[in-house]
Order: C-alpha cells, then sequence, then structure tokens
C-alpha cells in the first residue's frame, strides 16, 4: 500500500489529542456516548451550530478547533441526516467524510461510531471503517518534494470508538480484505507506464500467490503455441513483451465450474500506427484499469476465503508503433480460428480480449464470463462517469449485476447487442474487422466484436469501463485518479449469488 495508515477500533471514550469526529442526526441528536464525551462542550456545539446554521443535513459538517472542556485539536461534527434510513453505501459515505476531514498534516483522529440510537452495530461500524480506510488512500509514492504544512506525518492513525469491539473487528475483517482489492487495483492504475509494463504487472500478479492464488504467466513463446495472434499483434510494436497471466483461487467444492473474470491490461496505448493526438496521451497508462480490476478481485476473493472457484485471466500488451507495429490493412488469425483485418490499430482492447475471452472458455468451461475492459471512448460520451457500460447475453446475469452494483454505488447501465450492429463489423478480406467503419454506436460494435467470440451457451458480460476506471468521479471514499472501480461490485456479485 502506497500510505502509511492504521485503522483501529476501540471503546468509546473522549479522545486526548488529535481529530475528534462524531455525527449526529439532521436534528443535531448525539447518541449517549457522543453526548457523554462533548461533556460541557455540548454547549459549544449548540451555540456553533446555531451560528452557522448547521442542523446535521446529510453531507454537512460543523468544525471547531481548540474546543474549550476538550482535549483534542479539532471537533468536527458531521451530519448523518435521517439515521434510521442508512444503507450500506451511506455508512461507506459517513466513514469517507469522516477521513476527509483529518488534514494531511494531522496524525491521528477518534471517530466516534455512534448514531442518535446509540452505537452502530458491528457491520455498520465496519462498513464505516472501510469507508474511512477507501478514503486514506493516497498515490504518493512519487512526491519527493511537499510544502512543510502539506506533509503528511511519519505515521497517520484511525481510532474508531465502538460498541463491541471484538464483533466490530471481526466484521471488519472481511472488509479489509476486500479494500485490500480495491487499493491494489487503483496502485495498479495509478503507477506510470515506465514503471508498470507487461512484465511488471505479471510480476505483481504473481504476488497473489502469498494468498493462495495460483498464479500462471504465458509469456510469447506460450502465447505463439496457443494461437493467440489477435493479441501478439496487439503487442507487437512494443519493445516490452506482452503477457497473459491466470489467476485461480479454488474456495469451492472441487471440480465445481468457476466463474472467469478476464481484463484488458494495455498497460499503454499510443494507439499504435493509427496513433492518439497528443492531448491527453498520458491517461493511456489507466488503459489496463480491466485488468487492474481483475487482479483486486483475485486478492479480495483470497483474502476473504471466498466460498467459489473463481478464475482471472488478464492480457497484458503494450500499444506502440515502432518498425514492427501491426499496420491497418494487416489480418490476424485469432486463437478461435476467426480472422481479423486490423481497419484501426487503436481499436486494439478488443483484440486482446478475442484471444483472452476464448482461452478462458476453452481452458475452463466457466459458468460466467465477465470481461472488464476501458474499450471505448463512446461509452463515455453516451454513460460519462457515473455508470459503467453493460452488454451481456444473459438476463439473469444482467439483473444480478445491476443489483449489486446498486448496492455498492458501482453502478452498471444495460446496453444493447443486436445482429444490426454485429453486420457493421464484417469484413471486405477476413471474417470481421475491429472497428464498425464509423464513429456510431463506437461501445455497441465494440462488444458486438468481442460476443463473437463468445459462444451463446456460455453467459457472457462485458463491462466497458473507460469512464469509470480512471480519471474517475471524486467521491466521498475515492480521491484517487484510479478508482479501483469493479472491485467491490464484482466481489458483491459473488458474494450474492455465486457462493456456498
Ligand atoms: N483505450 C481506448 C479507449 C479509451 C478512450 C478509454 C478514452 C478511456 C478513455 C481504446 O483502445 C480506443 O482507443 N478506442 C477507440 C476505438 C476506435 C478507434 C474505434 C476509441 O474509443 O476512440
Ligand atoms: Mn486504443
Ligand atoms: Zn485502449
Amino acid at each position: 500500500m502506497a500510505d502509511a495508515f492504521k485503522l483501529g477500533f476501540g471503546p468509546f471514550a473522549a479522545p486526548a489529542r488529535g481529530i475528534f469526529i462524531v455525527f449526529c442526526d439532521e436534528k443535531l441528536n448525539f447518541g449517549p456516548a457522543t453526548t457523554k464525551a462533548l461533556g460541557p462542550a455540548g454547549d459549544l456545539v449548540a451555540r456553533a451550530a446555531k451560528a452557522e446554521r448547521f442542523t446535521g443535513k446529510s453531507g454537512s459538517a460543523l468544525e471547531l478547533i481548540v474546543p474549550a472542556g476538550l482535549d483534542v485539536a479539532r471537533l468536527v461534527v458531521i451530519g448523518a441526516g435521517k439515521t434510521a434510513e442508512l444503507a450500506q453505501k451511506d455508512l461507506l459515505k459517513l466513514g469517507g467524510a469522516a477521513m476527509g476531514k483529518l488534514p494531511v498534516k494531522a496524525s491521528e483522529g477518534t471517530v466516534f461510531a455512534e448514531l442518535p440510537g446509540g452505537a452502530m452495530s458491528p457491520e455498520q461500524a465496519a462498513d464505516l471503517a472501510q469507508g474511512v480506510r477507501l478514503r486514506a488512500y493516497a498515490f504518493d509514492r512519487y512526491k519527493t518534494k511537499r510544502k512543510e504544512d502539506e506533509k503528511p506525518p511519519e505515521k497517520r492513525s484511525v481510532t474508531i470508538a465502538v460498541g463491541d469491539v471484538a464483533a466490530t473487528r471481526k466484521a471488519y475483517a472481511l472488509r479489509e480484505a476486500i479494500t485490500g482489492g480495491v487499493l491494489m487495483a487503483r496502485d495498479l492504475v495509478n503507477e506510470p507506464p515506465n514503471v508498470l509494463y507487461p512484465e511488471e504487472f505479471a510480476r505483481r500478479a504473481r504476488a497473489l500467490k502469498k494468498v493462495g492464488v495460483a498464479v500462471e504467466v504465458l509469456n510469447v513463446a506460450a502465447m505463439k503455441k496457443l494461437g493467440m495472434n489477435a493479441l501478439l499483434g496487439v503487442g507487437q510494436g512494443s519493445g516490452h513483451d506482452a503477457r497473459v497471466v491466470v489467476m485461480r483461487w479454488n474456495g469451492g467444492k472441487r471440480g465445481e465450474a468457476p466463474v472467469a473474470f478476464i481484463g484488458k491490461g494495455v498497460c499503454f496505448d499510443t494507439g499504435g500506427i493509427s496513433i492518439k493526438p497528443a492531448a491527453g496521451m498520458e491517461d493511456m497508462k489507466g488503459d489496463m484499469g480491466g485488468a487492474a480490476c481483475v487482479t483486486g478481485l483475485m486478492q479480495a476473493l483470497a483474502a476473504r476465503k471466498a466460498k467459489v472457484n473463481a478464475v482471472g485471466v488478464i492480457g497484458l500488451v503494450e500499444n506502440m508503433p515502432d518498425g514492427k507495429a501491426q499496420r491497418p490493412g494487416d489480418i490476424v488469425k485469432s486463437m478461435s480460428g476467426q480472422t481479423i483485418e486490423i481497419i484501426n490499430t487503436d481499436a486494439e482492447g478488443r483484440l486482446v480480449l478475442a484471444d483472452c475471452i476464448w482461452y478462458a472458455a476453452r481452458r475452463f468451461k466457466p459458468k460466467f464470463m465477465i470481461d472488464l475492459a476501458t474499450l471505448t471512448g463512446a461509452i463515455i460520451v453516451a454513460l460519462g462517469q457515473e455508470y459503467a457500460g453493460m452488454f451481456t447475453n444473459d438476463d439473469k446475469l444482467a439483473d444480478q449485476l445491476t443489483k449489486a452494483g446498486a448496492e455498492t454505488g458501482e453502478k452498471v447501465w444495460r446496453m444493447p447487442l443486436a445482429p444490426e450492429y454485429d453486420k457493421m463489423i464484417d469484413s471486405k478480406f477476413a471474417d470481421m474487422k475491429n472497428t464498425g467503419g464509423s464513429r456510431w454506436a463506437g461501445a455497441i460494435t465494440a462488444a458486438q466484436f468481442i460476443k463473437r467470440f463468445v459462444d451463446d451457451k456460455t453467459p457472457w458480460a462485458h463491462l466497458d469501463v473507460a469512464g469509470t476506471a480512471f480519471d474517475s468521479r471524486q467521491t466521498d471514499i475515492n480521491k484517487s485518479w484510479g478508482s479501483g472501480w469493479g472491485v467491490r461490485l464484482l466481489d458483491r456479485l459473488v458474494a450474492d449469488y455465486y457462493e456456498k
């Protein structure tokens, strides 16, 4: 992890230093432990609230510096709104908001996991803690110079005061496993492309062995032998060789078909010979966001010992334009045997996925396949940063993903697939071409392309995460460029529908 941050749990007691964070409802009510800890400072809070017209509305906060009667440097009261209606994602948000009130230079914080009705349940307090942890993440390993007041202290810690310490610790352990996966995905996406090229990504994926994931890495020779020429064509213009990583977690019944996740891992996408404009090209270091999510998910499933058999397959390449690079007009034969005419070398993600999906289906005969890819600019035009695009041949999987999305806040919106769109990728010279020929329906024609590598009997969903994986929407639980989007969504999908 990039940051030196410690999260702990303890009983309710007025803190002796640092930042003290408490919650109230929209009528400025506090729980009994909070009222007790505030003591005479409660009066100060009431006066400050009146002066600031602070009522405790959800999302609002009141701050008192060196409040008389307390030993702390600062007291923060966060409005939790209507506290009877808090869902999991609201608690995450509250935790994130609390962490947001800890300035970078502050070394210690205490958060009271209490609402007017009393101590939060262990599950609620654990959700709150996860929100704190997700918000605390910062990718700053390349910052060597900081102004004095922007320097984080050597160690930062937050203590969450709870009713039942042991039970909350237990509930949090599960969430910590999931958070670990999210933060791993964020780190991978945030890393610069000179550091994180295919081989280095594969090396980091190998570290999943520590949590019990079986990891295999296919090199170029192995991929050639398998006939993965669609993927290899994308990587052939780079000085960094391509890799495919296969990760397996067997926490389910022996011999039971696994669920499969496939990720686009273009470590840098220049566009290749169909080169991209210079402006904003640096963002294409995040074009491995799908692969990062799959890797983080496998880490999370293993760390929480999920009762499921799962495989992750990621295709790692760098799309570069050198003298050996793929050309528009080239025809490649994919592992499936189908031939592809390259029209635009910048439509490379689908080529990588074509071989990875085919490989995963053949080798593992999975229960379902979900691929994640920062595949098209068109999906950002359609959905912006709020929803990922979901394309699927299976209504049940669509329903499950939609529900998991609503619960976790990592939302998906179903987009259409239809034979009329499929026709748009027919080629004059080969079985298909790699773009639709115009910009119309760009995200859909990309999905139609991938669909040609999926047999109709396997439930499959393609998530176009171009708008959600990086340069992401800043929220209470995410201030990072690389969001780690999808780890919580897919972990929830597995937990709710595919375990036991
Ligand atoms: N990695 C890009 C898609 C992308 C663009 C993701 C912006 C995130 C932000 C992908 O490889 C790509 O270049 N797609 C092209 C396809 C086109 C050439 C058919 C696109 O979307 O323009
Ligand atoms: Mn591209
Ligand atoms: Zn790309």
